[in-house]
């Protein structure tokens, strides 16, 4: 029997995946793939049904103090026409999005401190307060005191992506920082009692199958509640922007992976995934995914959010893309949730009910 194969009948056992299994899943290749996506969306079916959860993904602020070397929105990017939506933007945009009928808003911005907690804090309680959704930050790093104060606002989840598992490449791709922070900050976020979200990039310089066996070790130990899987784009004013583009295949092949390392985990379809092919969200649904994004940021400010060029649905206005996710999620035979999409782990504080 090949590697593939043990590995796959082990993950189709319910046995826990070592290293080497990862490894030997992540590589598969010809008709290994199409068994290795047949697994993960029978184990994706079997733990959530059919139901798709949608968040709703308003983009605030492209401020940023850091210089991640892939990312658009890094400070050194001078090119960059930055904006902050205000307060009453955002809480605009949460209110299209509840009407379109959307259970939980991602309030998603670079590495902004103009956004000091306290505005932050403002907007989740407003949002709670007049909407029935889930609140989901994904702001970057900050004190404990910061992540306690907004899940006290109301905040239920939280996006900490580690990116990379690899220590080495994780600071050469973070100028002034480590993975021993990243790690620390989304330990804090355990503490405070988010749900609490991860994920890496596929792709990046350097990178093997085995750190990204690594990469779904490290967040099944983490028990993250969530993990976002998508390719490396590369953006022209950064410092990685003649690195070859992540492959589609291997992210592919990641995001079923780490379904069979965490069956209970929400993985999204990335719109980093829907960039690099048109229909790469409906292949990721079918590969392990059960969660969408769709952007509700008002369009005058979308093309400004460019982590990566060629980002979808920069033209597309919130109710657009609320009509084009739902068409997307049924051509795979699945069907939009009307839940708030929390993790089936997560017990719910009363309060937050
Ligand atoms: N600033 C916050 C942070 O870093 O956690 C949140 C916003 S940041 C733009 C969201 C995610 O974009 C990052 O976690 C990173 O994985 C992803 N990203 C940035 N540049 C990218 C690129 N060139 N290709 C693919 N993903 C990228
Ligand atoms: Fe800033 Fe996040 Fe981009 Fe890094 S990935 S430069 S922290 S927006
Ligand atoms: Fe925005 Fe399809 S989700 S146009």
């Amino acid at each position: 029997m090949t590697a593939f194969s043990r590995a796959l009948n082990k993950a189709l056992d319910g046995s826990e995946l070592s290293r080497g299994d990862l490894v030997a899943l992540l590589s598969a290749e010809g008709e290994e793939v199409g068994r290795l996506h047949a697994a993960a969306e029978q184990a994706t079916l079997r733990v959530f049904g059919g139901e798709v959860h949608l968040r709703a993904v308003i983009e605030f602020s492209n401020h940023c103090v850091r210089n991640c070397l892939y990312c658009g929105l890094r400070a050194g990017n001078r090119s960059l026409v930055r904006y902050r939506m205000s307060e009453d933007e955002v809480l605009e945009a949460a209110g299209r999005a509840a009407s379109l009928g959307y259970r939980t808003v991602v309030l998603q911005s670079g590495e902004d401190p103009w956004y000091t907690a306290d505005r932050l804090c403002r907007i989740v309680g407003a949002i709670k307060a007049r909407h029935d959704v889930a609140v989901t930050l994904c702001v970057g790093e900050r004190p404990k005191e910061e992540y306690a104060a907004l899940r006290t606002a109301g905040a239920d989840r939280f996006l900490l992506k580690h990116e990379t598992a690899d220590p080495e490449l994780y600071a050469a791709l973070h100028p002034g920082t480590s993975l021993a922070e990243r790690l620390k900050c989304l330990r804090w976020l355990r503490e405070c009692g988010y749900q609490v979200g991860s994920g890496n990039i596929v792709g990046l310089p350097g990178q093997t199958v085995e750190t990204l066996a690594d990469d779904i070790l490290l967040m099944r130990e983490l028990q993250v509640e969530m993990a976002g899987i998508g390719p490396f784009i590369p953006h022209e004013s950064t410092p990685l922007g003649g690195h070859p583009r992540g492959s589609l295949e291997l992210t592919l092949n990641v995001l079923a992976a780490a379904r069979l390392a965490m069956p209970d985990c929400m993985l999204p379809a990335t719109t980093a995934v829907g960039t690099v092919h048109p229909r790469g969200r409906q292949m990721a649904l079918r590969a392990g995914a059960n969660v969408v994004m769709p952007n509700v940021t008002p369009t005058r400010f979308r093309e400004k959010y460019e982590i990566y060029p060629g980002k979808i649905c920069i033209g597309e206005d919130a109710g657009e893309c609320r009509g084009c996710v739902e068409a997307l999620i049924r051509s795979v035979g699945r069907r939009v949730s009307d839940g708030y999409g929390h993790s089936p782990r997560w017990n719910v504080p009363a309060e937050a009910a």
